[in-house]
């Protein structure tokens, strides 16, 4: 198994790229197949979750060529097969997005239902809702969530919560249905516009999108397209803080700053300094960090994705700093790993209250989830001495060379697999 070993304490400084957004990438890849036509998609970042969802595309008869790391030829004309292995849904949870894709295209589309990162319940009743709603039926059988339709037809859907996979998976259904579908209380975050445009360059009509009410006048089929995925803000913030919870200097490019303002506004409150430019952000923290309150919200509020990776920082500032997750439940499993690394933190439902102390130091922890897993990193890096973080298959989800990238801003971290490495690599960092 492998696991991250760090040596805590050096400053963060240089340039870091960033690799296309994720989850973005996620609901490109799927909405792909939608067209008969050749798919070319640029900037996919290379990372588990993706390239599960590539092979579970493959799986069901699609030809899918990888042009070099970050591009990827997608044709979905030889798809034989509308049912999608449990094996993919449970290493991830987007795989639904699968649901939609199908649905629009075939009219019939059968996905087991999701398990993925263990950040509380998760339920896709708002999708299921939708696809109703369009006209089609759905039920659960044998684990399974089968949905058909002889045909689709355009609908107005309220979504009860702001649902980013709802919006998406709705989105792309619509797009070929009969006739006009309206979304109201869509998702607005950066990665359903994303797909919005990606949907539109095939020939879907999608408007709105990035507000609450999306417009959808669906369209006969889908035609081939090339495509450039947006930079993962959620990768783009997690070096954001790390160069704060390290007090380094780090410039972060191939970044849309306009969508890291959330995190932006966080760090300049805690004492940070971070300068824009226009596909790049710098962050310095000299000196000490200050306490802040924080609560996750849809976009453009701060994401939940972002809440451990804050929590991590915030665990050596000055002062007493609450954070409150509205989004997920059981998302603080790394506060547990944190207070073993010396963290004052205690949880009170959805509230974690962080008492600043001087400094952590390394320990030996496990990651539960993907940011929980990036914000223990955090922790390891600007603690003392050495951290061991286990179980980092989960960071492979969604990061792309993360140590590579990290020891090229100064970091002092190694993958190993054995313990016989641990040592080694103890050795070599005194
Ligand atoms: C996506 C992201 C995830 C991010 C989350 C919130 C992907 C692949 N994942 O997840 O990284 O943390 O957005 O920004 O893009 N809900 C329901 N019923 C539904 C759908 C959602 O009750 O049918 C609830 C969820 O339990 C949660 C909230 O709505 O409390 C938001 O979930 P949602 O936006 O759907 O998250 P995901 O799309 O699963």
């Amino acid at each position: 198994m492998e696991r991250y070993v760090i040596k805590g304490g050096n400053p963060l400084a240089g340039e870091v790229e960033i690799a296309g957004a994720k989850n973005a990438a996620l609901a490109i890849l799927a909405a792909a197949i939608m067209t008969d036509e050749t798919v070319v998609i640029e900037n996919m970042p290379d990372v588990r979750d993706t390239n599960v969802l590539l092979e579970a595309i493959q799986e069901i008869g699609a030809v899918v060529e990888r042009l070099d790391r970050s591009t990827v030829r997608v044709n979905g004309s030889t798809i034989t097969d509308v049912s999608v292995d449990y094996e993919f849904i449970k290493k991830i949870r987007a795989s639904y997005y699968l649901l939609g894709a199908l649905l629009g295209k075939y009219k019939h589309a059968e996905v087991p239902l999701p398990g993925g990162c263990n950040i509380g319940s998760r339920p896709i009743d708002q999708h299921l809702k939708g696809f109703r709603a369009l006209g089609a039926s759905v039920e659960i059988r044998h684990g399974a969530i089968v949905t058909k339709a002889e045909r689709l037809k355009g609908s107005h859907i309220f979504l009860d919560m702001v649902s980013v996979g709802a919006t998406i998976n709705i989105m792309m259904a619509a797009s070929l249905a009969s006739g006009r579908t309206i979304i109201e209380n869509a998702a607005r975050e950066p990665h359903v516009v994303d797909v919005a445009n990606f949907l539109n360059s095939m020939g879907a009509n999608i408007k709105g999108a990035g507000t609450d009410v999306i417009r959808i006048r669906g369209v006969e089929k889908l035609h081939k397209a090339e495509y450039s995925i947006i930079p993962d803000q959620i990768e783009a913030g997690t070096f954001m803080f790390a160069a704060a919870a390290t007090r380094g200097d780090v410039l972060v490019k191939n970044v849309i700053p306009k969508h890291l303002e959330a995190t932006t506004a966080k760090l300049e409150e805690i004492g940070c300094e971070v300068m824009e430019f226009d596909d790049s952000v710098r962050v310095i923290a000299s000196g000490d960090l200050r306490r802040t309150h924080v609560k996750t919200l849809p976009y453009p509020g701060y994401p939940t994705d972002m809440q451990p990776q804050i929590a991590a920082t915030l665990a050596t500032a000055k002062g007493t700093s609450i954070v409150t997750e509205s989004i997920f439940e059981n998302r603080f499993k790394y506060v547990d790993e944190l207070s073993r690394m010396g963290a004052n933190i205690k949880v009170q439902g959805n509230t974690a209250i962080i008492d600043g102390v001087e400094k952590l130091t390394g320990a030996r922890v496990s990651a539960s989830d993907l940011r929980a897993g990036a914000a223990l990193v955090i922790a390891g890096l600007s603690a003392e001495g050495i951290t061991i973080v286990d179980d980092i298959v989960y960071i492979q989800r969604g990061y792309e060379e993360f140590e590579v990238k990290l020891r090229s801003l100064g970091a002092e971290i190694e993958k190993v697999s054995n313990e016989k490495e641990i040592q080694k690599f103890r050795l070599r960092v005194g």
